[in-house]
């Protein structure tokens, strides 16, 4: 059974987001959460029925939701998503980065074009569409009183605090993505109000990131670790958008039980 929020139901009434990577695993529950306690959802997602379904789905629980079919890749499908999220439902508040690209290749084997393709999908998408939301995030933007400004948050990953086997390009994106965060907390922070900060997520059950991580290229289950739930990432990202962690600017909070601290007992 889901666990049950520990948020007021009302903690996000009358707020709009945008999430990428939301048609399905954590982005998808982040958005039932954001739902659940008010806020009108947008998924946006590379493939319109996988979306569609989602959006549908959230329906059903009463949540307003709609999907926007498109590719972080390309500038025209971040401005596209944007532009419909407010036509819509008149403004955004919220902009979840959970678009990601991963699979398991060895350095050795990993393209060129393999490396780009995930760090265009994870990093210059989370760019690219914080890009196309700035004008709407911004204090006293479009539906926004003039000290109200937007939250912006990145889905990362802790693979790059050292290093993980065969996750050199997923690494690199992740680490762009965590710098990120860091320089438009300063710039858009001070002079927009936006708060941007990054979540980044251990393995979470029932996700395809964890079959990654854990699993071997030859099957076997790697090690003892601990595996979250997608809702301790939805708990944490309504958190981040609550006035509760209204000062939290620039942050990227490890969610991930402590995997990342583990090491060898001697
Ligand atoms: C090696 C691969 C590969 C693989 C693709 N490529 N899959 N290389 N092993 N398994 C290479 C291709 O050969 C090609 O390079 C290049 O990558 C682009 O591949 P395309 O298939 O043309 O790209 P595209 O159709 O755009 O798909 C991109 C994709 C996508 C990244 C491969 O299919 C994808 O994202 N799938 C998985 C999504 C996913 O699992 N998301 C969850 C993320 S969880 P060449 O040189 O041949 O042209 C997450 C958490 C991280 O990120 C932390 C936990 C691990």
């Amino acid at each position: 059974m889901e666990p049950k929020s520990v948020f007021l139901p009302d903690i996000l009434e009358g707020k709009v987001a945008l999430l990428t990577g939301g048609g399905s695993g954590i982005g998808l529950c982040i958005a039932t959460y954001f739902g659940r306690h008010g806020a009108k959802v947008v998924l946006m997602g590379r493939r319109k029925q996988v979306v569609d379904e989602a959006a549908k789905s959230l329906g059903t629980e009463g949540i307003q939701a709609i999907g926007v079919a498109g590719d972080v890749r390309k500038k025209e499908d971040c401005m596209n998503a944007v532009q419909k999220t407010v036509d819509e439902f008149g403004r955004l508040d919220i902009l979840v980065n959970g678009a990601a690209g991963n699979f398991l290749s060895a350095a050795e084997d990993l393209s060129p074009n393999a490396f780009k393709t995930v760090m265009e999908i994870d990093a210059l998408g989370t760019y690219t569409m914080s890009y196309a939301a700035l004008h709407y995030l911004k204090k006293g933007g479009q539906g926004k009183q003039p000290q109200e400004g937007g939250v912006i948050i990145n889905i990362s990953a802790t693979l790059h605090y050292s290093a993980q086997w065969y996750q050199l390009h997923v690494s690199a994106a992740k680490a762009a993505i965590d710098s990120m965060t860091r320089s438009l907390a300063l710039e858009w922070g001070t002079d927009f109000g936006i708060r941007v900060n990054g979540i980044a997520p251990g393995p979470i059950k029932d996700t395809p990131g964890v079959e990654k991580l854990v699993v071997n290229m030859d099957g076997t289950v790697t090690r003892d670790i601990f595996l979250g739930d997608k809702s301790d990432i939805a708990q944490t990202a309504l958190f981040f958008c609550s006035e509760g962690g209204k000062y939290i600017n620039g942050a990227t909070l490890p969610v991930d039980g402590g995997n990342w601290i583990k090491s060898t007992r001697y």
